[in-house]
């Protein structure tokens, strides 16, 4: 695949969004500029997913239920955008991709090992050539969404109870030991623009490998 292809975890409150925007003026900085889509979502069919899933109404919905409506979600991003793009040989930013699933659903849902094997079907072999783990303790991330300005209320995952943020967390962590070739582990817990320096290292060198 020719294209470029990132994707930013954390737990909810970790800065993604902040290093998002960092992460495409890298890019722009370079005069390439990358194409923004996040999960669940990014398209017609998977926004629509997307708030199926949020909505503080479902509460009834089942676990298994709701990791295949992510998955489904994922399935429709990546055969109608992600992977036409990388063929095309674009640069692709993601907020959040199939890692979100196996921490949320895998460990903080209990899951297990089924999340990876319907996500399988739904990521179709594409994985991303690089993910940033903005690694944030999950009280100090809730800390900081109930105390930001103009703070909406928390979406149907972020109402959960802190054991299962812990969970979360602890999924990611795992999930980042066992693919620390692609996962890089960023502290969060640091200033802006030392998170971004670390961030813009790993980023150099994925260029460099690329040709870019
Ligand atoms: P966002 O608020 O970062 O856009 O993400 C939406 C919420 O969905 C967030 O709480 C994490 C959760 N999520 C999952 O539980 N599983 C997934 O596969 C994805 C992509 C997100």
């Amino acid at each position: 695949m020719k294209g470029i292809f990132i994707s930013l975890e954390g737990s909810d409150g970790a800065g993604k969004s902040t290093q998002i925007a960092n992460v495409r003026q890298f890019f722009e900085d370079r005069g390439i500029t990358p194409l923004m889509t996040r999960e669940p979502g990014g398209t017609a069919i998977s926004e629509k997913l997307r708030e199926i899933l949020l909505d503080k109404n479902n509460s009834e919905m089942s676990p298994i239920a709701e990791m295949m409506i992510y998955a489904s979600a994922r399935a429709q991003l990546v055969a109608e955008f992600i992977r036409p793009a990388l063929e095309r040989g674009e640069v692709i930013i993601c907020d959040r991709y199939v890692d979100s699933s196996i921490a949320y659903q895998a460990y903080g849902r209990g899951l297990g090992d089924m999340v990876e094997k319907v996500n399988s079907y739904a990521i179709d072999g594409i994985l991303p050539d690089i993910t940033f783990f903005l690694d944030l303790d999950p009280a100090i991330g809730r800390e900081r969404i109930s105390t930001r300005a103009g703070a909406s209320t928390p979406d149907r995952l972020e109402q959960e109870k802190m054991d299962f943020h812990y969970r979360v967390y602890n999924g990611y962590k795992a999930v980042a030991e066992a693919n620390s070739e692609r996962i890089a582990v960023i502290d969060a817990n640091r200033s802006i623009e030392e998170i971004k320096e670390d961030i813009y290292d790993r980023l150099k060198r994925l260029c460099e490998e690329k040709g870019i």
